[in-house]
Order: structure tokens, then C-alpha cells, then sequence
């Protein structure tokens, strides 16, 4: 009898051992261990920690994995240098495009609004060995941060959720001639249309919609003749 109940309690101190286990690995995830090059700290970010970070992908509206291999494939085949995102989130695209700059040589300004979720991405791209070194995390809102940056950058990236026309409107006069900006357009109905009608409208801009990850899109401005 009373070896049952010890082994009762045992089984019930190992539940919850395992419990605040799995629960610290879900809220930490999987540590980076040391890495003899920066080419083999890139194969564990793709192989091992965006895949944990994709576990969560609905709570922090990630973009997909499919757009975030095309956002660092762009920054890499248009060897982009000083990038800005709007809508840092946990940090999921942040560390896409980070890869991406630091094959490049070049450096993410990302802003997030909620003060938990930059405690997250500052985590999640330490993690990934990029924050400050290539990514640097700004708090606030980006419609009052973003008209106050000195700096011009040569792409851009809004992931804001349908309502993106205010938020482009302040990165746009932040863009150097030769910039791409890219919109990220979420599955509603209509969900960017009025920014994607003033982009047409603009001779200077050529856009596309690239269907990167069904049924998310993103919208894509490249400048074809300067500003007058
Ligand atoms: C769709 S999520 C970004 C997802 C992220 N780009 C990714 O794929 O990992 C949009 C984010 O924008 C943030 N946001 C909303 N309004 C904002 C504002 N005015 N300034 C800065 N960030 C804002 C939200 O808190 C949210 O985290």
C-alpha cells in the first residue's frame, strides 16, 4: 500500500517536472549551441529555430516560412543594405531578412509597438546571433518613430495586417531612389487594395502582387524612374 503511494507521487512529481520542462522549452526554445562559423549558426537558425518559432506562428501572425524565404532571397539577390520593418512581432521575418543582411553586409531597423513582444524578438534574434550586430529592435509606434529616423534605407518591409496605407505613407519618404518596398497583404478580402491602386497610380513605382505563401501575398514596389 504504501509503495503504491509512493509510486502514485513519484509518477506525479516526474508529470510535473516534464510539465514546467515542456512548458520553459515552448516559452525559451531550443539554445543555440557554439558554432564554429557563421554558416553553421545560419543552418541551425533555418534547420532547427525558426521551425521551433513556426510552432507559434498563428499567436504572433508570422508571415509564412515560404515568405520568409523569399524576403531573404530578395535582400540577398538585390544585395539589399539598410532595411526597415514595420510590425516586429516576435521577431519571426526579422530574422529572415537579418540572414539575409548579414550575407549582405547590412543592418535591420525592425519597430514593434507592444512592449512584450520586443522583450520576445530581442530574445528570439539573440538567439539567432543577429540582434544589434545586423538587427536592431525599436519600440514604439511606427507612425511617430518612423518620421523621426535619420536614416534613408534601400528596403523596406510593412507587415501590419490590412490597414497598411498610413504606415507606407511614412516609410516611403525614407527611401532611397534605388529601394524596394515590400507590403505584406494578410487573407482578407480587398486587404490592401486602396494601397496597391495609389502604388499603380505612381509612375515612378513598378508593383507586383507575388502570391509567395497562399492565400498571404506580398505586394512588391521596386522604383523604375527616379523622383522628380
Ligand atoms: C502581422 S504582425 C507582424 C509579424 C512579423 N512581421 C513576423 O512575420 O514575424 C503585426 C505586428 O505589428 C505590430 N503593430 C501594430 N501597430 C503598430 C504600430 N503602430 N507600430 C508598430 N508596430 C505595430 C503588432 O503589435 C504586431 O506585432
Amino acid at each position: 500500500m504504501i509503495k503504491a503511494t509512493f509510486l502514485l507521487a513519484l509518477a506525479k512529481v516526474i508529470i510535473v517536472a516534464a510539465t514546467i520542462l515542456a512548458v520553459a522549452f515552448q516559452s525559451s526554445g531550443p539554445e543555440p549551441p557554439k558554432f564554429a562559423s557563421n554558416a553553421e549558426r545560419h543552418q541551425w537558425v533555418l534547420n532547427t529555430f525558426l521551425p521551433w518559432m513556426e510552432q507559434f506562428r498563428e499567436r504572433y501572425h508570422n508571415v509564412p516560412r515560404s515568405d520568409g524565404e523569399f524576403l531573404k532571397w530578395l535582400v540577398i539577390a538585390t544585395q539589399r543594405k539598410k532595411a526597415l520593418e514595420i510590425g516586429t512581432a516576435n521577431g519571426y521575418s526579422a530574422i529572415w531578412i537579418g540572414l539575409g543582411l548579414e550575407t549582405t553586409g547590412g543592418h535591420l531597423t525592425t519597430v514593434e509597438i507592444q512592449p512584450n513582444l520586443v522583450k520576445e524578438a530581442k530574445a528570439n534574434l539573440t538567439k539567432a546571433g543577429l540582434l544589434d550586430k545586423v538587427v536592431t529592435v525599436i519600440e514604439g509606434d511606427a507612425l511617430k518613430v518612423v518620421p523621426k529616423l535619420d536614416d534613408k534605407f534601400d528596403f523596406a518591409f510593412v507587415d501590419i495586417g490590412p490597414k497598411a496605407l498610413p504606415f507606407v505613407k511614412v516609410v516611403l519618404p525614407k527611401l532611397t531612389e534605388n529601394a524596394i518596398i515590400a507590403v505584406h497583404r494578410p487573407p482578407f478580402e480587398g486587404a490592401l487594395s486602396d494601397y496597391i491602386e495609389m502604388m499603380k497610380k505612381e509612375p515612378e513605382w513598378l508593383t507586383t502582387v507575388i502570391q509567395t505563401g497562399a492565400p498571404t501575398a506580398i505586394v512588391l514596389s521596386v522604383r523604375q524612374f527616379k523622383k522628380h
